[in-house]
């Protein structure tokens, strides 16, 4: 069965809109749970557009499933996962101008600064996630630097133009799942995905969870988010 992480971000950034309590991801994500989420995932940027650190730290003590913290390799946001010690955390790259994570982490030009964090991450018991394109060396260098899991970036093929590009971009991410498989690396993909694109992406064999996010959220507008939630795991084998 492929997991489904639900991500609360943007739960977050309708309040954040208005700068005042509502409506609370926290609330969210037990909403998430009862739908069938298997995670929750947030993303604690450096500028706090969403996700705030009392969020974090109240989805800790709340949820059941386990909880994955996306995060870039800012000092102060280390400090404040290695103390809260979500069960992952995922490692990805961030542009403040940017509207959403817009490429996979460079591992290979990385590798020195991600080795000892990745090492306190997992000493600390916090199993360790790398965000990354489907590109073979990418994923070869994750499995170097000591990751278990990688998160391969979906968003091309998402935001193919046409069907043709679309069947490259997917060419290459079930090339990529078979290649993280080999270096004995576990595989999660997300970004992008949707109700009508997520079916070929759950169906590879190596993938074991999805993390999404906007696409949930957006239909939980129109239908609640127990049945959104419900209706994306419906779609996953
Ligand atoms: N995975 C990662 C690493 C992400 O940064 C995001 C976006 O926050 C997602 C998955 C979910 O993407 P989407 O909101 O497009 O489903």
């Amino acid at each position: 069965m492929v997991k489904l992480g639900v991500n609360v971000d943007h739960v977050a950034t309708v309040r954040e809109a208005r700068g005042i309590t509502e409506p609370d991801p926290v609330a969210a994500a037990v909403l998430a749970e009862l739908g069938g989420a298997d995670g929750i995932t947030v993303h604690l940027r450096e500028d706090r557009r969403h996700i705030r650190e009392r969020d974090v730290r109240l989805l800790k003590e709340t949820i059941k499933v386990p909880l994955n913290l996306e995060l870039a390799m800012a000092p102060e946001i280390l400090d404040f996962a290695l103390e809260i010690k979500p069960h992952s955390a995922t490692f990805v790259p961030e542009k403040r101008e940017e509207l959403t994570t817009e490429g996979g982490l460079d591992v290979i030009a990385g590798h020195n600064r991600l080795e000892p964090v990745i090492r306190r991450f997992q000493e600390a018991g916090i199993v360790v996630s790398l965000f990354i394109d489907p590109d073979p060396e990418q994923i070869e260098a994750a499995a170097a630097v000591g990751a278990e899991f990688i998160e391969i970036h979906t968003g091309r093929y998402c935001d193919a133009a046409d069907d043709r590009q679309m069947k490259e971009e997917f060419a290459l991410i079930e090339q990529a799942s078979i290649c993280a498989a080999n270096c004995n690396l576990k595989v999660n993909a997300g970004h992008g995905l949707n109700y009508r694109n997520v079916g070929p992406i759950a169906r590879l064999p190596e993938i074991r969870e999805l993390n999404i996010g906007h696409a949930i959220i957006a239909r939980a507008v129109y239908v609640g988010l127990e049945r959104a939630v419900a209706e994306m795991k419906s779609r996953l084998p």
